[in-house]
């Protein structure tokens, strides 16, 4: 019988995707996924440490799947990603029913680490590898299935230099480098080929992108050299893919080329998400970020000027070392200023390791959480304000499948003749609901709609022919 594998993933997109490399290396190996835990023969494990409760949650699942190990003869299981990559050997000291724990850059080494796994060897593997041979991953298997169809993820480069203080992604996730560009575009078409519509690039520092190698004149494996504006406009060419995102951006890799690409690419999506971290210099300079609260602003504004309905999300960290109430206002300041459309807000957490973990000053847990809640209060207002402005207006969303909550309203009965309630992400990554209505909609499918109501968290969409009645 063939063996089932389960995937749980936890962090960042380039984990989903790391998982998804995963799926795929494992259907290469013969092995299939199963439709539940309980029905896996191997349990994989992909963490993330980027703040310590990421980083708890696995010790506790861990704990509690000695049971799962034990519920099966032969079964197998393994933890990977950024938990593993910094822990590796010790966790199979600490947990001794863990079979093999594999770093960031040894997803390719898993088939073998399982194959090894069921003839009684434990390991761990976490070396940084600094070769272009991580990007080298078989295509697709034809039994793979992704979990939206029409949308794919594409990796561009790994790693990250900048050693922002706060931030354990460089000691998780090694040296910055680029992926070589023919390799890029010739995922991206074979992607295209399947019926993929739209990319999300991917990468620590996504807009880094090439920056190495063109500043030492070498193209490594690439061919020839590219700064990522120009690698844009080059997967902006490909037929059939109709939409272009990237993700996470560094303010500070914004240049010409990739202000150009959103003034004129029609594929590239309207929506930035720009991580300001903190409103306040001084706090952005112990953050080591890099750039200054008015010149983080002046990029925001020379992205909408080149795209002028361009959505911006961001993230930030309360209560850094040393942040005070006034440091925390400042931040505030720049988010009213900026007016950005989400904001993912965190508590700042002390990583073992970075800089910052050995900074005084740090700020008592309440008033900590005190700034989270004024901060997520005030974003609330913002998200709210973005989602009303647009009611009235068009979009097209990519149909992502059934929606995560159906919507309650005052007429519903029982439910039981409640209509199917699907989801998609609009062009500036909303969430948009709507009644999938009679029609066959596929997940996957680009489908136009109005926009006819504002919730705090996404938009409610209507099929266009249903919306032009007043009700
Ligand atoms: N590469 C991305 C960030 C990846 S981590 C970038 O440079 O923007 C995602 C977010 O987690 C960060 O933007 C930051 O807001 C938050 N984060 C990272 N380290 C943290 C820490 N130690 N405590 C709290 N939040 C943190
Ligand atoms: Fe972390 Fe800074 Fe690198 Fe982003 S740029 S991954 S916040 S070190
Ligand atoms: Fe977490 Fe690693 Fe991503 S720490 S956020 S999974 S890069």
């Amino acid at each position: 019988m063939t063996a089932r594998f389960h995937i749980r993933t936890y962090g960042c997109q380039m984990n989903v995707h790391d998982s998804e490399k995963l799926a795929n290396l494992l259907h290469h190996a013969g092995l299939r996924a199963a439709d539940s835990e309980a029905q896996a023969e191997l349990l994989l494990i992909n963490t993330c440490s980027i703040r310590e409760k990421a980083e708890h949650r696995l010790y506790s699942d861990l704990g509690a799947l000695r049971s799962w190990k034990a519920g099966a003869e032969g079964r197998v299981l393994g933890v990977g990603g950024c938990v593993a990559e910094q822990q590796g050997a010790s966790l199979l000291r600490r947990f001794p029913h863990l079979d093999f724990a594999f770093g960031t850059h040894n997803l390719r080494l898993v088939p073998s680490m399982v194959s090894a796994a069921r003839q009684g060897v434990r390991q761990a593997q976490t070396g940084e590898s600094h070769s272009l041979e991580r990007f080298d991953l078989p295509q697709r298997h034809p039994a793979f299935e992704s979990r939206t169809p029409g949308r794919a993820f594409l990796t561009v480069m790994e790693g990250c230099d900048m050693f922002c203080s706060f931030c354990i992604v460089p000691l998780t996730r090694g040296r910055e480098i680029s992926r070589p560009a023919a390799s890029i575009l010739s995922e991206a078409r074979q992607l295209a080929a399947r019926g993929v519509v739209e990319l999300t690039l991917l990468g620590q520092t996504v807009n880094a992108f090439g920056r190495h190698d063109l500043r030492r004149g070498r193209a490594g494996a690439a061919g020839a050299l590219k700064s990522f504006g120009a690698l844009l406009g080059e997967l902006a060419r490909i037929p059939g893919i109709e939409r272009l995102r990237y993700t996470s951006p560094h303010p500070l890799f914004f240049d010409e080329a990739l202000l150009r690409a959103h003034a004129e690419l029609p594929e590239l999506c309207p929506h930035v998400h720009l991580p300001l971290q903190s409103g306040s210099d001084r706090i952005l300079e112990k953050m080591r970020r890099r750039y200054s609260a008015r010149e983080f602003i002046g990029i925001a504004r020379r992205l909408r000027a080149a795209r002028p309905d361009l959505a911006l999300t961001t993230d930030l960290i309360v209560g850094f070392p040393g942040e005070t109430r006034a440091d925390f206002e400042d931040t505030l300041a720049v988010v009213r200023e900026v007016g950005f459309v989400d904001a993912y807000a965190f508590k700042y957490s002390p990583r073992p390791g970075t800089k910052a973990a050995t900074m005084d000053g740090a700020v008592p847990p309440d008033e900590a959480q005190q700034r989270l809640e004024a901060l997520q209060a005030l974003q609330r207002g913002l998200t709210l304000d973005a989602h009303r402005s647009r009611v009235g207006t068009e979009t097209v969303v990519l149909v992502e499948g059934p929606s995560a909550r159906p919507r309650a309203t005052a007429s519903d009965d029982a439910g039981a003749s409640a209509p199917r309630q699907l989801r998609g992400r609009d062009p500036y990554h909303r969430i948009v609901n709507f009644e999938a209505g009679a029609g066959c909609v596929r997940p996957g499918a680009l489908l136009p709609l109005r926009l006819v109501e504002a919730t705090p968290h996404s938009l409610i969409g209507a099929s266009l022919d249903s919306a032009g009645a007043p009700t």
